[in-house]
């Protein structure tokens, strides 16, 4: 391994809808975007949760997990820190993200002592964001502060195309600073020299 990948750190990449042309995977696409052309030192990866099953202790075999579950708690395990892209649903996070939170929490517990950030397309995410930052106390999740961001996809001026691709410069701009205090808070946790 070279010294440059002992420094970089990995982030997967999490959203809470499954809907196709999703706002908040359009956020993440653009993070990974950032990530490879703006920011030396972080990897973006988009984890992808929608075959996970319901969560369901009967699923548990002597301590081992179905198939999906295991592909996706072992990509969280090599994971240093996540983004979380969470809509709001009724004033909190959508059920896709809340159960690959709970998944993750199964023996042993594979979120612990890792950071997130958690960024939003719609305004009323920021109510979603307080309830995953509370569920991250409890898996000894590690949350930056700030930036905070929040977007109203749905409000003009237009800031996704047709297909969902983030296209406005400033929203990039903020998206780039919330990876960046990621990449700091994630490098400082972990006691990492920078790249
Ligand atoms: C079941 C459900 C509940 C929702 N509840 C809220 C809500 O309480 N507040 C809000 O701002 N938007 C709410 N929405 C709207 C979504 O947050 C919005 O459509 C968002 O764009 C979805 O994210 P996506 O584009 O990534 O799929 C709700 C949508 C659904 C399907």
């Amino acid at each position: 391994m070279t010294e440059a990948e002992k420094t970089e750190i990995k982030v997967a990449a999490i959203c809470g809808s499954l809907r196709k042309a999703s706002y908040n995977r359009g956020l993440i696409r653009a993070a990974i975007e950032l990530s490879k052309e703006e920011i030396d030192g972080i990897h973006v990866e988009y984890l992808e949760t929608s075959s996970l099953p319901m969560i369901n202790p009967d699923l548990e075999v002597e301590g081992t997990y179905p198939a999906e579950v295991e592909e996706f708690r072992h990509k969280v395990l090599e994971a240093d820190g996540f983004l979380f892209a969470s809509p709001d649903y009724n004033y909190s996070i959508t059920p896709p993200l809340k159960n690959a939170l709970d998944w993750g929490s199964r023996p042993p517990n594979v979120w612990a002592r890792k950071t997130a950030a958690a960024v939003s397309a719609v305004g009323g995410g920021r109510r979603a964001q307080l309830h995953l930052r509370q569920i991250g106390v409890c898996l000894d999740l590690h949350f930056i502060n700030k930036p905070e961001f929040y977007l109203n996809a749905h409000r003009p001026p237009r800031k996704f195309n047709s297909d969902g691709d983030l296209v406005d410069s400033e929203t990039k701009q903020q998206l780039k600073e919330v990876l960046l205090s990621l990449q700091a808070f994630t490098s400082r946790f972990q006691g990492k020299k920078k790249g």
